[in-house]
C-alpha cells in the first residue's frame, strides 16, 4: 500500500492504477477506523480493481465546540489495518493541502442539510459537502462508499453527486454492529465502560420502535416513548427521534412508503446517531 500526503502524487499513482483501464473504489474516512470502515474496504474491493482510502479529519465539519482537537487520531493504527486489508492507496492529506490559503468555495446543499443531525450542528454538512467533493474529484473515482450509519450524510452526498453531473457510482453500505447491536462508531471510543453497556439501549429502543410502526401502531405515539426510554437508559439528553421519507428525509405522519426511524442522543461525551428501515407492510 502506497500512502500519500500530495495531490501531485496521487496524480501519478491513480494514473499507474488506470493504466490498463481498470476499476477505482474510493472510501472516504476520517480514520479511528474500526471493523465498519473495514467492510467498507472490503465491500470496495469486491466491486472494484483498486481500492483507495482517505483519511481527513475534516476541521469545517465540526462547529466550535465540538470534538475536532480530541478527535481519535491513529495514523500508524489505522495504515496497518489498511495495509492487511489489501487497500491500494491510502490519501491523507494535510488540512493545507485541502484548504490552502485562499480557498474560498462553500457548497451549500438546500433543505436536507437544515433538519436532524443538521439543526443541532449548523454547518456540519456544508462541511462534509465541500470535502466530500473535493475528495471525489481529487481521486475521480469510479464508485465510493459510504456506511448507512450516517443515514444524512448519505442522502445529502447522493443529492451533490446528483445535482453536481458527477458519474460516480455513490454505494450506501449497512451499518456494521456489535453483538448487542450497538452501531460501530469511531466515537465510541469516548464512552465509559458504563455508558458503553448502557448505549445499547438506542438501537433497541430503535428496534421495538420499527417493529410498532410496521404493526400499525400510531407513529407519534411510538416515537414520543423513545425519548424517556433513553434517559431512562442513562443518556444524557436526546437531539431528536423522528420517523423521516428514506431519500428525501422528509418527516412522516403514515407509513406509505420506505422510511427510517432516526435518532441522536448524548451518553457522557459521545453523541450516537443510528437509524433502521421502516418498511411499509403491504
Ligand atoms: O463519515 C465520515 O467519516 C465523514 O463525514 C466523511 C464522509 C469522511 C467526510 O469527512
Amino acid at each position: 500500500m502506497q500512502t500519500i500526503h500530495d495531490r501531485a502524487t496521487l496524480k501519478d499513482a491513480l494514473k499507474g492504477l488506470r493504466a490498463r483501464g481498470e476499476t477505482v473504489a474510493l472510501v472516504p474516512t476520517m480514520g479511528a477506523l474500526h471493523d465498519g470502515h473495514l467492510a467498507l474496504v472490503a465491500e470496495a474491493k469486491r466491486r472494484a480493481d483498486h481500492v483507495v482510502v482517505s483519511i481527513f479529519i475534516n476541521p469545517r465539519q465540526f462547529g466550535p465546540n465540538e470534538d475536532f482537537e480530541a478527535y481519535p487520531r491513529r495514523a500508524d493504527a489505522d495504515a496497518a489495518k489498511l495495509e492487511a486489508a489489501g487497500v491500494d492507496l491510502l490519501w491523507m492529506p494535510s488540512v493545507d493541502e485541502v484548504y490552502p490559503e485562499g480557498f474560498a468555495t462553500h457548497i451549500r446543499i438546500a433543505d436536507l442539510p437544515d433538519q436532524l443531525c443538521g439543526a443541532a450542528r449548523p454547518g456540519h454538512f456544508d462541511g462534509v459537502a465541500i470535502v466530500v467533493a473535493k475528495l471525489l474529484n481529487q481521486v475521480r473515482p469510479d464508485l465510493a462508499l459510504f456506511g448507512e450509519k450516517d443515514w444524512q450524510q448519505l442522502a445529502i452526498i447522493r443529492r451533490l453527486v446528483a445535482d453536481l453531473d458527477m458519474d460516480i457510482d455513490i454505494v450506501g453500505f449497512p451499518t456494521q454492529r456489535e453483538e448487542d447491536g450497538l452501531a460501530l462508531s469511531s466515537r465510541n471510543a469516548y464512552l465509559t465502560p458504563e455508558e458503553r453497556i448502557a448505549a445499547v439501549a438506542l438501537p433497541r429502543a430503535l428496534g421495538t420502535a420499527a417493529k410498532a410502526i410496521e404493526a400499525g401502531q400510531p407513529i407519534d405515539a411510538v416515537l414520543r416513548k423513545i425519548g424517556p426510554a433513553l434517559e431512562k437508559a442513562g443518556f444524557a439528553s436526546v437531539d431528536y427521534v423522528a420517523l423521516v421519507d428514506a431519500v428525501t428525509l422528509a418527516p412522516l405522519l403514515h407509513l406509505d412508503r420506505p422510511a427510517r426511524i432516526v435518532a441522536a442522543a448524548q451518553i457522557g461525551k459521545a453523541r450516537l446517531i443510528d437509524n433502521l428501515a421502516v418498511t411499509p407492510q403491504n
